[in-house]
């Protein structure tokens, strides 16, 4: 292994070692739903020290505390003492973050040519499509690629602008879904009137995550070879594997895939959909793939701690950071109580938090879950659970800023989670002799799954 690369190796494991302390540590806390902090004692799951702090309550403490974590604000000590380990994990957040920060920041632009396309695009597609572009046309470039594989690929914006942009490449997209297939091809139609792209092939196949991974995407490219003329399975190819948010193990399917495949030269993969990642320790399981995390003893991510991994942190640390400074604390508090009322009434897992209503100012809390209740076609609260609202309603300071201490707690770990299994992911490539990199391709707060693994073979 060469030195440099060495030398990442070793940085990786360093900081994928300090995020499994830190996900030990906190593991109580990650495993819980906010909804049940009314019902369980949450606030006794954080460190001691911070519970000290809290008791002086100091309103300032948590307010600063949540805006430091952002790497754009900077550090206020607060004026009652923060804890050293509440420093530390602002410092290890912060650094976190930080490197999820595009820099320069992206323009937006599309490659001139397209532009007549955008009426086919959703705004964050624009921008997803104009920050990645340039880096798959280096990748294409550098790495003499012939084919390009897009796996996953919805309606297939991604290819068909990459077609365009390359016509000596042949394109084939790979996406489950029949009808986003037909979707697709009906897009094409319209879009190829303007641009006459001839080089862009669909095939519709689930592909999983088992020991013929080679073999098997061996086949389907024999396959889409012979009922499209072309020549992707050609041991003369030089095939770039694309994943644009590849949900959970599809992202992993790729990298053993590319690994493994010889034909297979390069790969740009930006990841998401962590709770769909089978984490039970298993020879194809999805996490962890490095050897290095094989080994430890902490293999099975929880459920709760994937799925804080796919929210977008930055956005809802700002929000919060605002509302703080607004004295609005009580909205998450209010949701919460009423989810309480309304996961007794509906299943656990039809929970639905996109159909409240915000709660509008100077509202009663028993009036708050009626309407949201009614919003949900369900029975109004009896006299006993109206008693039951408004005793968990008369939030005293120190429950709220126990709540939002849990609440901004469980969003950073799930920064530290996604880090977790993006350096699990790039590690495993590493260790199989492919140099791979990180390339932050979006602003977060636009697209929070923002990071692409960019990997080749020497
Ligand atoms: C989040 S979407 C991304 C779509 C597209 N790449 C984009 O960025 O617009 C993930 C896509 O992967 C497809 N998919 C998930 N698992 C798959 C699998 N095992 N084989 C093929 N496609 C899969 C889904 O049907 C879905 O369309």
């Amino acid at each position: 292994m060469a030195t440099e690369s060495y030398k990442d190796v070793q940085r990786l494991q360093c900081s994928m070692a300090e995020d499994l302390k830190l996900i030990n540590y906190f593991e109580a806390l990650s495993n819980f739903f906010m909804v049940d902090f009314y019902t369980y004692s949450a606030y006794n799951m954080l460190p001691k020290a911070w519970l000290e702090s809290a008791k002086q309550y100091d309103d300032s403490l948590l307010e600063q505390f949540c805006t430091s974590l952002l790497p754009e604000n900077s550090v206020k000590i607060c004026r009652s003492l923060m804890p050293l380990s509440m420093l530390c994990f602002i410092a290890l957040t912060r650094k976190k973050l930080a490197l999820r920060i595009k820099q320069p920041c992206p323009k937006h632009e599309l490659p001139i040519s397209c532009k007549d396309q955008l009426k086919f695009l959703k705004p964050k597609k624009i921008v997803e499509l104009s920050d990645m572009l340039p880096c798959i046309q280096k990748v294409v470039s550098s790495q003499n690629i012939t084919h390009v594989v897009d796996i996953g690929s919805g309606v297939g914006h991604a290819s068909r602008f990459i077609a365009k942009q390359n016509p000596h490449c042949m394109v084939l997209r790979i996406e489950a879904q029949s009808n986003l297939i037909n979707k697709a091809t009906d897009i094409d139609l319209n879009f190829d009137k303007m641009s006459k792209s001839k080089n862009i092939f669909s095939s519709v196949c689930r592909l999983t995550l088992d020991d013929n991974v080679v073999s098997s995407f061996l086949q389907l490219l024999k396959d889409a070879d012979q009922a499209n003329g072309t020549s992707f399975s050609s041991p003369k190819s030089r095939i770039l594997l694309l994943g644009l948010h590849p949900c959970g193990n599809l992202g992993s399917y790729m990298l053993r895939l590319f690994k493994e495949c010889a034909i297979c030269q390069s790969a740009v993969i930006v990841s998401c959909c962590y709770l769909l990642i089978d984490s039970e320790p298993n020879q194809t399981g999805g996490f962890p793939l490095s050897n290095f995390l094989k080994d430890q003893e902490v293999l099975n991510l929880s459920s709760q701690l994937k799925e804080q991994a796919c929210h977008n942190a930055e956005f809802y640390l700002s929000r919060l950071g605002s509302q703080l400074n607004n004295h609005d604390k009580l909205t998450q508090n209010w949701r919460s109580i009423a989810d309480i009322f309304l996961s007794k009434r509906e299943s656990a897992s039809s929970r639905s938090w996109f159909k409240f209503k915000k709660r509008a100012n100077g509202e009663n809390i028993v009036k708050f879950i009626n309407k949201n209740l009614a919003l949900h076609k369900l029975p109004e609260l009896d006299k006993d659970e109206e008693e039951l609202a408004l005793k968990l309603g008369v939030v005293d300071q120190w429950k709220t800023w126990a709540y939002y201490l849990v609440y901004i707690l469980k969003l950073s770990l799930g920064v530290i989670g996604e880090s977790l299994i993006l350096n699990d992911r790039i590690l495993f490539l590493l260790e199989s002799r492919c140099s791979s990199q990180f390339e932050i391709l979006f602003n977060p707060k636009e697209s929070s799954r923002n990071v692409a693994i960019v990997s080749s073979k020497n």
